[in-house]
C-alpha cells in the first residue's frame, strides 16, 4: 500500500542508502527521492528536504503547470520517470536560472519549490524546501588556474550556504591542507592560513601572501601549543583523511579550549561505515552536520560563532 507522504528527502547521487538508513519509519524510494509518512526529521545525507509535499491530481500537462503556478512562482523538477511528460510541464513554468555562481554570491532571494510526477496524473509538489538551490545543487564557476585541487569548492559552498567566510587578517588553521585548495580559498579572502599536513603544499599556494606551512601530524597539534603564537583561531578547517572518531576527539579539545570561533570539518567515510559518529558531531552544541553538493562519501560538520548583530558591528 502506498504510504502517506508527509516529507520527502532528496539523496545525493549514489547515496540513497545512508539516507534511508538514517530515516526513522517506513520509506518509499523513487530514484533519489525518499518519501516518508513522518514529520521532518534529522537527515544529514539529504541534499534537499521537501517540507510540505502535496499530492495534486492533474488532467493534463497544462493543468499540471497551472496548478503549480497557482501555488507559487518558482519550481524545480526532480524527475525519476515519465521524463518527457515532466519536462513538458516544467517548460510551461516560469524560467528559473540554474547558472553556476561566481563566488562570493548571495543566496537566491526567491523561494524555490520542488516537484515530481508520481504517475502521469499525480504531482507531488512542495512549495517549502530546506534548500534554496535547484535540487540542493550549489554549482560554482570554477577557478582552473589558482587552486591545486577542487577541494576548495567545499569551502565556497559552506561559506555561501551560511553567508559567512573569513575576513581579511583572520587566522585559519587548515588541517590536512595539502595540496592547498582550502589554503588558496582562505588566502584569496585575505585571511592568514597555517596549513598542517604530512605532505607539502603546492609551491604556488606556499608562495601566497598570508600562507604558512607546518609539516607533521595534525593530531599532535594541541591548543596550548598554538596559543602562544595565535591566541584566536577564527576558522578551524579540517579536510584530513582520517576516521571521524579520531577527528571528533581532536576537535573536542579545540572546542573546549575556547580558542576557536568557527569550525568547518569534513567527516570522511569508508564504504559500509557506521555513520553513528555523525550524530555525535551533530550533538555538539551550536553545530550541524550536512551533506554538501561538493561532498562525496563525506559529511561536513559546521559550527559557526553566533552572527554579529548590527549593534555589535556598528559598535553602538
Ligand atoms: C583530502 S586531502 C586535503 C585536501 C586539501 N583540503 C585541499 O584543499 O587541497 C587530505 C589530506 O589529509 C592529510 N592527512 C592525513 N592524515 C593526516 C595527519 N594525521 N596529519 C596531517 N595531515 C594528514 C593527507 O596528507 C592529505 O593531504
Amino acid at each position: 500500500m502506498p504510504i502517506d507522504i508527509v516529507t520527502a528527502y532528496l539523496a545525493p547521487e549514489g547515496l540513497v542508502h545512508p539516507l534511508v538508513q538514517e530515516l526513522n519509519g517506513e520509506t518509499a524510494v523513487h530514484g533519489r527521492l525518499v518519501l516518508s509518512p513522518l514529520a521532518a526529521q534529522k537527515a544529514h545525507w539529504a541534499e534537499n528536504v521537501w517540507l510540505a509535499p502535496k499530492k495534486i491530481p492533474v488532467q493534463s500537462i497544462s493543468d499540471a503547470a497551472r496548478k503549480l503556478k497557482a501555488l507559487q512562482r518558482n519550481w524545480w523538477l526532480y524527475s525519476f520517470h515519465l521524463h518527457r511528460r515532466a519536462a513538458l510541464i516544467q517548460e510551461q513554468l516560469p524560467h528559473v536560472s540554474a547558472r553556476p555562481l561566481f563566488f562570493p554570491a548571495p543566496l537566491p532571494a526567491s523561494p524555490l519549490g520542488s516537484w515530481t510526477l508520481l504517475d502521469a496524473h499525480t504531482l507531488l509538489a512542495s512549495a517549502r524546501c530546506t534548500s534554496p538551490f535547484p535540487n540542493g545543487t550549489v554549482n560554482f564557476v570554477e577557478d582552473r588556474e589558482g587552486p591545486p585541487s577542487r577541494a576548495y569548492l567545499k569551502l565556497w559552498e559552506t561559506w555561501t550556504r551560511f553567508q559567512r567566510h573569513p575576513r581579511p587578517g583572520e587566522f585559519c588553521l587548515d588541517a590536512g591542507g595539502s595540496p592547498g585548495g582550502w589554503a588558496w580559498a582562505a588566502a584569496a579572502l585575505g585571511a592568514r592560513v597555517l596549513s598542517v599536513d604530512r605532505a607539502p603544499l603546492a609551491p604556488k599556494v606556499m608562495s601566497l601572501p598570508g600562507v604558512s606551512f607546518q609539516k607533521g601530524d595534525i593530531f599532535s597539534l594541541k591548543p596550548e601549543t598554538l596559543a602562544g603564537r595565535e591566541p584566536v583561531v577564527h576558522w578551524l578547517l579540517s579536510d584530513v583523511i582520517c576516521y571521524p572518531e579520531k577527528l571528533f576527539d581532536w576537535v573536542v579539545g579545540w572546542l573546549e579550549s575556547g580558542m576557536c570561533e568557527n569550525f568547518i570539518c569534513t567527516l570522511k567515510f569508508q564504504d559500509g561505515a557506521n555513520y553513528a559518529i555523525a550524530n555525535r558531531f551533530a550533538d555538539l552544541p551550536g553545530g550541524q552536520v550536512l551533506h554538501l553538493y561538493y561532498n562525496k562519501h563525506e559529511l561536513t560538520w559546521v559550527r559557526l560563532a553566533p552572527a554579529p548583530t548590527s549593534d555589535t558591528v556598528s559598535g553602538t
